[in-house]
């Protein structure tokens, strides 16, 4: 497996590949990789003759810096789990080669950075907004793979190469669970033993939406009661916020007509989670 760690070294071995017309799969992520990141690797090798996977941990994009440096960072473990998998690159720059001194462009997202995510944690879109494009830029792939688990910054991926007339497929797959429902997220191995059961809150309350909505309940206002009632029952977690949106605007809708996200994040001590599912009329 190769590794490289500067921008110069990825994008020459990325523009052989294309010489040789080998379709550069990749999947962008910070590293602690678990089920749901091979996942992803996975789907990428189905479609794409070789596959890269960039390990970065983006201070841009973190708003909290304590958030930013207890971000777990297992480098040789990740690059054990690529081998293993049969990774072809591994792409992990160093800060200093991302964000040299003098560093001062970015890209600014508009209305779909505004709400869920980018209200409790400003410049967050802008920072991942920048980092993807800087690590496509590298990497020069035909496609990228990204997990439904982050939905609002899928979107906002899918919107950006729209916008910026860049020619990769964004490919969106779906979350990865354990087996009681929690979706996989590197931030759950900070949770102790009795916050790991409170967190189980997050999927009941998504499950309880799809039942609600199952019984013929399409008002969002009620939907969203009633996770509200699943995420108090449980004194450990804190709602942050519970949403019925349209999957491409992320604008609230008042109730289930079409295809629509059910978004939720929820506080479990100091750990944020996120998670979202899908409710089709
Ligand atoms: P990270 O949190 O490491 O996630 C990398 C990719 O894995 C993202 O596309 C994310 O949605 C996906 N992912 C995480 N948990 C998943 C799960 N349980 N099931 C399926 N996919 C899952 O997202 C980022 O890193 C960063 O913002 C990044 C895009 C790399 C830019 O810095």
């Amino acid at each position: 497996m190769l590794i490289f760690e500067s921008p110069s070294a990825m994008t020459a071995w990325s523009s052989t590949q294309r010489s040789d017309h080998k379709t550069i799969g990749f999947v962008p992520t910070m590293g602690a990789l678990h089920d749901g990141h091979l996942m992803l690797i996975h789907e990428a090798q189905q479609v794409s003759d070789v596959v890269v996977v960039s390990i970065f941990v983006n201070p841009l994009q973190f708003n909290r810096r304590d958030d930013f440096e207890h971000y777990p960072r297992p480098a040789a473990l990740d690059l054990e789990r690529c081998r293993e998998r049969g990774v072809t690159a591994v792409y992990a720059p160093t800060a200093d080669a991302m964000y040299p001194g003098g560093f001062d462009t970015h890209i600014e997202v508009g209305q779909l950075a505004q709400p869920l995510e980018g209200a409790g944690r400003p410049g967050h879109f802008r920072g991942v907004a920048t980092v993807v494009t800087k690590l496509f830029n590298a990497v020069q792939p035909h496609a990228a793979f990204f997990g439904e688990k982050d939905f609002q910054q899928l979107t906002v991926i899918k919107r950006m190469v729209i916008d910026l007339d860049m020619p990769i497929n964004i490919v969106g797959c779906v979350t990865t669970r354990e087996p009681d429902g929690l979706a996989l997220s590197s931030r759950n191995a900070r949770l102790s033993t009795t916050q790991r059961d409170a967190a189980i809150v997050v999927p009941e309350a998504l499950a309880a939406i799809c039942a609600a909505h199952e019984r013929g309940i399409t008002l969002s206002r009620e939907l969203r009661d009633i996770a509200t009632h699943v995420v108090r029952q449980e004194p450990l977690a804190r709602l942050e916020y519970i949403d019925i949106v349209d999957p491409h605007t992320l604008h609230q809708v008042d109730a289930v007509n079409a295809e629509v996200r059910v978004v939720i994040a929820v506080w479990v001590g100091d750990v944020r989670l996120i998670d979202n599912i899908a409710l089709s009329v």
